[in-house]
């Protein structure tokens, strides 16, 4: 039988378990979620658990990373079902703190990261980056973990912390975990639920064309031509808008050359659907 998993709601809380664990000589493994948990998130305390002895996952909806007119009141919450799920997958404790647990009345500083957050979604989502890297930071503080895995379905998210802790000298390995994908290549994402069963056809379509992006660029097509076939393919194939298909650096975010490429890239995408918006990547 999988025993129920302990939850705590507070820092003080979390902090006095992560002590008890450390005075014991066990290393700490963190995985920060937002909830409504699928199989990518699963794996990534699966990934977690492989690498250290006890596994913290944390739920919170930060409220700092959604723009005004994004989807923060109607983000899936399930705490119940998702505590489920972390149990099974073999996590420790959930920290699942409240809004004025994490934001105290008073707190006025913000973590931003200059550079890698400010192309693709950094443009598309002002200050979504500034609220990830601020509750990022802050959680890795609380937690103290020796390594915290994040996904590398948001590739550019996981380059922003990776950032952040070499700048702040935050003493904690940054794991990324693979995409995890459904039958027809799908990234799993929890807006996915917002999908209509129209829009879940079309949705499929993304990773395909991600891919054949991909190849292209690696058979010597030049990145304008390829990101300019591949924002109108996105568009035919029944997405309403693009915000950005582009080739960039892996590391730095940055632009590459119009010209076919000459090192590692990947690409990325954002897309809207209906009234969800979808991103996905993957390099080389
Ligand atoms: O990827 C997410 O779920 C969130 O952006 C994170 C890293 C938990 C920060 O709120």
């Amino acid at each position: 039988m999988i025993e129920e998993l302990p939850i705590v709601r507070t820092v003080r809380e979390l902090r006095a378990r992560i002590r008890g664990w450390r005075q014991a000589g066990r290393t700490i493994g963190f995985v920060p979620t937002m909830g409504a948990l699928h199989e990518g998130h699963l794996s990534l305390i699966r990934l977690a658990a492989d690498r250290s002895d006890v596994v913290v996952a944390s739920i919170f909806v930060n409220p700092t990373q959604f723009g005004p007119h994004e989807d923060y009141e109607a983000y899936p919450r399930d705490e119940a079902r998702d505590t489920a799920l972390l149990a099974e997958a073999g996590c420790g404790l959930l920290f699942a703190p409240t809004v004025g647990e994490m934001y105290p009345e008073g707190a006025t500083t913000t973590v931003t990261v200059a550079a890698v957050s400010e192309p693709l979604d950094g443009q598309a989502r002002p200050g979504h980056f500034a609220g990830v890297a601020t509750v990022v930071t802050k959680l890795l503080n609380q937690c103290a973990p020796d390594l915290a895995v994040f996904g590398e379905k948001d590739f550019q998210q996981l380059q922003v912390i990776r950032r952040l802790v070499q700048d702040l000298d935050i003493p904690v390995e940054i794991v990324g975990g693979p995409t995890v994908r459904a039958a027809d290549g799908l990234a799993l994402s929890s807006r996915n639920a917002y999908l209509s069963a129209d829009e879940r056809v079309v949705a499929g379509q993304l990773n395909v064309l991600i891919r054949m992006s991909l190849d292209r660029l690696l058979a010597g097509e030049a990145v304008q031509t390829v990101e300019a076939w591949a924002t109108a393919s996105l568009l035919s194939a029944g997405f309403n808008a693009v915000d950005y298909l582009e080739a960039r650096a892996p590391d730095t975010l940055a632009r590459l050359g119009p010209g076919p490429i000459s090192g590692p890239v990947r690409v990325l995408a954002a897309v809207r659907l209906g009234r969800t918006r979808l991103i996905d990547n993957m390099g080389a």
